[in-house]
């Protein structure tokens, strides 16, 4: 079991537990004698029924159930979900458990941070995604139909809870899915784990033992990324490599492909442009492309079906769109991004995108 603190900007702590078969001692710690309102995925709830069941009545939470999928991510959940809290009689000092994926943590903690002004939250992720990436950074929220994310609030949970029994019942794709995320640390911030993963297939990552290790880096290097100091305000922006085109393909496939599937894809087209651009070199998109594919991310998928030109258009209406031009993270090496000093990310022409995606081998 790995168990370490870390403080957020406003002075307060968060704990971080990660290991096998940790769900049950750490809830019965964190969450004794406390008015709670458990948030639960419906296939979580389904999978995992017996052990939540035996764990709330012992702690005498109520079990509030959230339809599985991103449709959860709602004013209409959101609703439900405050109102679950209030028939379970949670005041002030009461507590919402969110566990799930990404879904269910973004709404459960946008919930925690707007009832009753506010109140704490704890994250249990059960995908590969929440455990190293969503559960990190407090970012909550919900979409709404003007577009994805767009209202929300900060709230940091006093506490993640990440289990990686949980992780055994993900279906491949979703488990796939969430390295994508891993993936990206390691090529925007990590040389020591993009050899690691080199050396790795997915299925390698099925035992446990690894994979509490690669949860752990994971959220120390996301950990990292969020909490740097004032100086590096800039510095949070590089985990939007391979998102800005990655978001635009999303969009283009209207969500019918999945997301981890889309930002694989805009990572190596992002490499392609930084290589393009000088700023790294065709070594980097080599390796970045090859990994990805070692991790079921397959080659076809990683060649857009979509026009270069239709691509740009989808970039401008991503949020990182400053004047007019669209800033893109690149990577001056496996590990590195550039520009840290100097916001990191920078504005590239269309032209030069164009460029890079009319180039590319369709
Ligand atoms: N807040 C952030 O900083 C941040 C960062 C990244 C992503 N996100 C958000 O997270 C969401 C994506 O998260 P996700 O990929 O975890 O999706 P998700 O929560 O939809 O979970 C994916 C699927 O896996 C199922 N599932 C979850 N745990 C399972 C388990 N242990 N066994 C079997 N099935 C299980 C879910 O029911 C769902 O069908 C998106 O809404 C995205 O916007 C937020
Ligand atoms: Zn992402």
């Amino acid at each position: 079991m790995h168990e370490f603190e870390y403080t957020v900007q406003s002075g307060e702590l968060v704990r971080v537990c990660s290991g096998s078969d940790i769900f049950e001692s750490k809830l019965r710690e964190i969450c004794f004698h406390k008015d709670q309102l458990w948030a639960v995925d419906h296939n979580v709830y389904e999978l995992h029924g017996a052990l939540l069941d035996r764990v709330a009545t012992e702690l005498k939470a109520s079990v509030h159930v959230v339809p599985s999928g991103e449709i959860s991510k709602s004013r209409l959940e959101k609703e439900r979900m405050e109102d679950a809290a209030f028939a379970a009689g949670l005041a002030r000092d009461g507590l919402i458990v969110a566990i799930g994926g990404g879904v269910v943590g973004d709404l459960a903690g946008y919930v925690a941070a707007t009832y009753m002004r506010g109140i704490d939250f704890v994250q249990v992720p059960t995908t590969v995604v929440a455990m190293v990436d969503s559960s990190i950074g407090g970012k909550t929220g919900i979409d709404v139909p003007q577009g994805k994310n767009l209202v929300g609030a900060f709230k940091h949970p006093i506490a993640i809870v990440a289990d990686i029994d949980f992780l055994a019942t993900l279906p491949d794709a979703e488990f796939r899915d969430g390295f994508a995320e891993v993936i990206k640390h390691a090529a925007i911030r990590d040389e020591g784990l993009f050899r690691q993963l080199e050396q790795h297939r997915l299925e390698d990552y099925r035992e446990s033992g690894l994979l509490t290790e690669l949860v752990v880096h994971n959220q120390k290097i996301k950990i990292g990324v969020v909490t740097a100091d004032t100086r590096e305000a800039g510095l949070r922006k590089i985990l939007n490599f391979g998102h800005t085109l990655g978001h635009s393909i999303e969009a283009l496939a209207k969500f019918q492909r999945s997301h981890g599937v889309c930002v694989a894809e805009g990572m190596v087209l992002e490499a392609m442009l930084g290589a393009d651009l000088g700023v790294g070199d065709s070594e980097i998109v080599e390796r970045l492309q090859a990994l990805l594919t070692q991790f079921g991310f397959e080659e076809h998928h990683l060649r857009s079906s979509f026009s270069a030109m239709d691509l740009v258009r989808g970039t401008k209406t991503d949020k990182k769109v400053a004047s007019g031009e669209v800033h893109y993270v690149l990577l001056e090496s496996v590990g590195t991004c550039a520009n840290l000093n100097q916001g990191c990310s920078q504005p590239v022409s269309d032209d030069a995108v164009l460029a890079t995606l009319g180039s590319r081998s369709a």
